[in-house]
């Protein structure tokens, strides 16, 4: 091979070069393509050419010709990069021996990178990049896919196009997976994190980190999606999810109806998975997470279990798992029917595809080291039985679209839920034998009208009831289904301006003019549906310039919407962490957004008729209307408190890592200096234009607080701002407003101001200020887990309590 290769680099380095002239899609032998020329396919969606790294690397990519900023979906040396210096220029070629090659031209032709591929052809070979993106080496008179003799869509990095395809194919022995860019948007070269589907039980996909720990899985492939992907609706934006599993290998693929629409699934740098569309009115990407790493749902012991370990339990971390509370027995033992859960991990199972359920469950029954059975498919009435033999590891449940599954529990266990059959929550997770568990659950609150009169026994759904009493919906406007599917041009996709796991939001139009933001409510959102009714609760009372206002609401049938005013400017993280955006943000306004925010939060403890904790508050839920004022939004998960109330307490803990406070975040304990302490947070990343949960300090593991307060005390601390708006005439008005943020995230919530005093500080009627002590989460709690929830990484516990499952620890 070694051989090979020198001998073609021989003869290559005797070519003649002719550079490609006008834009065009092909490269044909002896053209070369210099670093400041690109292809372009013949429909102009996507370019080939040469883009800028860090430290002066240049990477041959591809990239959308018309969307700013440029989004790349390949890149074909990304751990071999050019160097751009003026007297050493790369270049691309087809060489002699029919491979696609990168050149460093000042070193005698030094190879950067080649396809690799060992097709020997006499005829002559042209490079094409086609309209779907895909990159191909052909012979001149053959264009026939099957005989490309390569293309790019065989070497995926971060993206899967549409009709582009991942998976193995066993017949060649290939293999193609997504892989993680080191830095998103700057560092192509391979990152941390892979999304390869693994065929060792049923197949699904895994996200693994570069320890080879899984952190995702997208469940078992049921016919119609993921089992726990349930928001992957195949009518949505026409796209149609593909996914083959047989003896010649294990295939997964999008396609979209419509080609006018472009969307791609894309793992960022932080191993976030997301499928992002793009919306051409509002030239933005839409974004539907796809492994939401941010959400965090609660863990539970599924029904007949309970936490092995209380206290790690707390602190959020499930290594330990659950165990039964009754022992099985075998013979006399039952199984517990879940309903839409994403199935257990499967390296452990049985599977047959013609059994049917009957026989199924007779045969798990009978097998004492039997744990759990279901279909394999949820096609046709259900398909195909699998049955696990191990522990049940990472369920979860849904409120619609995942499957159903049956655990085995001791017959007691099953009696006892017998009489409190209705309850208004589903739990999920599960899992068992030799006992470990966890696994992370959604509760999922029923409406009312489905399951009336029950009474439920987790807090948080028993104050929905009483406020959804006390407060008749009624109260506020309801808009017609008619008029908003008007509005919004019947849901179109280029109305759609994002997604979330409750639904999609749209834009629209009323009649006269006013511009409308509509968020529906998906109907297989297990969370959406209780937010939905605490936003309607929360948000209706309230009027305030910086919080978002609620217009109307639309309950009818299965559909139900928010309708809020229009914000024209997206969201605060949408310019903050944005290299070129965040140059909007001068100091003034960065100033405006704080105060704004502030005084939202202020109303919302002191100054409504209810006091409320909003326990969401971070850059993503600061909208900025047409003038960049900051309203504050998403009331799904914030309380309210009665007269006397101070401080409130749930198991539930919902929130974001990285935002919310130490008693919030590990005892469930919240109250206004919870918010305070995410106010905090978010004045600090408003400061610095750096994200608290991506934060990355390499020599000390520090997050961005612990940053901060490093730099604190050692008098450092302009260091911290933001090079965009750090000027000698406002950096002092700046430290005056670290100082307060320092405040804000002390550690003890006793210590940390309250909004009034934060406001008052603000607008300087406090001059002197107390020394911050030490805030929460100094350390990066990436090694450490068990002491603290992780926070400084977009990774949250969900994943951590998952991988530990996984593992079998
Ligand atoms: C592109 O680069 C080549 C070689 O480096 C140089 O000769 C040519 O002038 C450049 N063309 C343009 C348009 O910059
Ligand atoms: C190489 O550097 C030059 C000068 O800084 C710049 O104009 C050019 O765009 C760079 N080339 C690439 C491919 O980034
Ligand atoms: C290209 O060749 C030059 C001169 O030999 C060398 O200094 C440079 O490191 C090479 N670049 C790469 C990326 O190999
Ligand atoms: C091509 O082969 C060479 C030599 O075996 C290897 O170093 C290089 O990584 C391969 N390139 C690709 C893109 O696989
Ligand atoms: C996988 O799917 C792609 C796109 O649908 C298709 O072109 C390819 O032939 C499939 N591969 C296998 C091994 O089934
Ligand atoms: C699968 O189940 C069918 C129906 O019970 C049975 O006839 C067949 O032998 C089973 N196959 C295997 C491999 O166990
Ligand atoms: C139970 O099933 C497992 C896995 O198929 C098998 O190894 C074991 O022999 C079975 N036990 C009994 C008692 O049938």
């Amino acid at each position: 091979m070694q051989g090979f290769f020198l001998l073609f680099l021989f003869i290559t380095s005797f070519s003649i070069l002719i550079t490609i002239s006008t834009s065009t899609d092909t490269l044909t032998s002896p053209q070369i393509l210099t670093t400041n020329q690109t292809l372009e396919s013949s429909d102009g969606t996507f370019v080939l050419g040469f883009i800028p790294g860090i430290n002066s690397n240049i990477y041959l990519a591809i990239w959308y010709q018309n969307i700013n900023p440029r989004t790349v979906v390949w890149v074909a040396n990304r751990d071999n990069p050019l160097q751009n210096n003026s007297n050493n220029d790369g270049f691309l070629k087809i060489s002699d021996n029919g491979n696609i090659v990168l050149l460093n031209s000042s070193s005698n032709n030094n190879l950067i990178w080649s396809s690799n591929q060992t097709t020997v052809t006499k005829n002559q070979l042209v490079l094409q990049l086609l309209d779907n993106g895909n990159l191909v080496l052909r012979e001149k008179n053959v264009n026939d896919p099957t005989k490309y003799l390569w293309q790019s869509f065989d070497y995926p990095t971060d993206t899967l196009l549409s009709s582009m395809s991942m998976g193995w194919n066993f017949d060649k022995n290939t293999e193609k997976h997504l892989t993680s860019w080191k830095t998103t948007g700057e560092d192509p070269s391979t990152g941390d994190y892979s999304f390869k589907i693994d065929f060792n039980g049923l197949p699904e996909i895994f996200l693994r980190n570069d320890e080879n720990i899984i952190l995702y899985r997208t469940g078992p492939w049921n016919g119609e999606r993921f089992s726990g992907v349930p928001e992957m609706e195949p009518d949505t934006d026409s796209i149609i999810f593909k996914f083959s599993s047989n003896e010649h290998g294990v295939n997964y693929s999008f396609s979209i109806g419509n080609p006018s629409i472009i969307s791609r699934l894309v793992m960022d740098s932080t191993g976030v998975l997301q499928r992002r569309t793009w919306v051409p009115s509002s030239e933005t990407w839409t974004t539907f997470c796809v492994c939401d790493t941010n959400a965090s749902p609660v863990c539970e012991c599924v029904k007949g279990f309970s936490p092995k370990n209380e206290q790690a339990w707390k602190l959020r971390d499930g290594a330990d798992g659950c165990v039964r509370n009754i022992n099985l027995d075998c013979e006399s033992d039952k199984f517990y029917h879940m309903e839409n859960v994403k199935l257990p991990e499967t390296s452990s199972v049985f599977v047959n595809m013609t059994m049917g359920m009957d026989e199924c469950g007779n045969l798990c029954h009978r097998n004492c080291s039997c744990n759990g059975y279901g279909n394999v498919y949820v096609t046709n009435g259900g398909s195909g039985c699998v049955m696990w033999f191990g522990e049940l590891v990472d369920i979860r449940s849904y409120s619609d679209g995942g499957q159903d599954l049956f655990v085995r529990l001791a017959a007691s266990e099953i009696d006892s839920n017998g009489k409190r059959n209705g309850t208004a929550i589903t739990i999920a997770i599960v899992i068992v034998a030799t006992i470990i568990i966890a696994a992370c659950t959604y509760f999922l609150w029923s409406w009312a009208s489905k399951r009336s009169g029950q009474t439920p026994q987790e807090n948080q759904s028993a104050n929905l009831i009483r406020d959804a009493k006390q407060i008749k919906i009624e109260d506020l406007p309801f808009i017609q289904f008619k008029n908003i599917s008007t509005a919004t041009n019947n849901f179109s996709s280029a109305n759609k301006i994002g997604q979330g796991g409750f639904g999609s939001v749209y834009k629209g139009e009323l009649p006269d003019g006013l511009e409308i933001a509509v968020k529906r409510l998906s109907k297989t959102s297990g969370q959406g549906l209780e937010e939905f009714m605490n936003e309607v609760i929360v948000i209706s009372k309230l009027q305030h310039r910086n919080l978002v206002r609620l217009l109307g609401c639309c309950i009818e049938g299965e559909e139900k919407m928010l309708v809020y005013e229009y914000m024209p400017n997206n969201s605060l993280d949408f310019y903050l962490f944005d290299p070129i955006k965040k140059k909007v943000l001068d100091w003034q306004k960065r100033l405006y957004v704080i105060e704004g925010i502030s005084r939202g939060l202020l109303y919302l403890h002191r100054d409504s008729r209810l006091r409320i904790i909003h326990r969401d508050l971070k850059p993503s839920n600061i909208l900025l209307d047409g003038e960049l004022n900051p309203k504050i939004s998403d009331f799904g998960m914030a309380r309210i408190f009665g007269g006397t109330e101070n401080e409130g307490n749930t198991r539930r803990i919902v929130g974001t890592y990285g935002y919310m406070s130490p008693e919030y975040a590990m005892e469930g304990l919240f109250s206004e200096k919870s918010d305070v302490f995410s106010f905090g947070v978010l004045l600090l990343e408003i400061i610095s234009g750096r994200k608290n949960t991506s934060f990355y300090n390499h020599e000390q593991a520090l997050s961005l607080l612990g940053y901060a307060w490093k730099l604190w005390n050692e008098e450092e601390v302009v260091s911290l701002i933001d090079p965009e708006i750090c000027n000698p005439d406002n950096v002092d008005h700046i430290l005056r407003c670290i100082h307060i943020g320092l405040l804000c995230v002390q550690e003890i919530a006793k210590e940390r101001p309250t909004m009034a005093t934060v406001v008052s500080m603000l607008s300087s009627e406090i001059v002197k200020f107390p020394s911050p002590c030490q805030p929460a989460f100094i350390q990066r709690q990436i090694e450490h887990r068990g002491d603290l929830p992780e926070q400084s990484e977009n990774l949250n516990s969900t994943n951590s309590v998952t991988i530990t499952g996984l593992q079998g620890r």
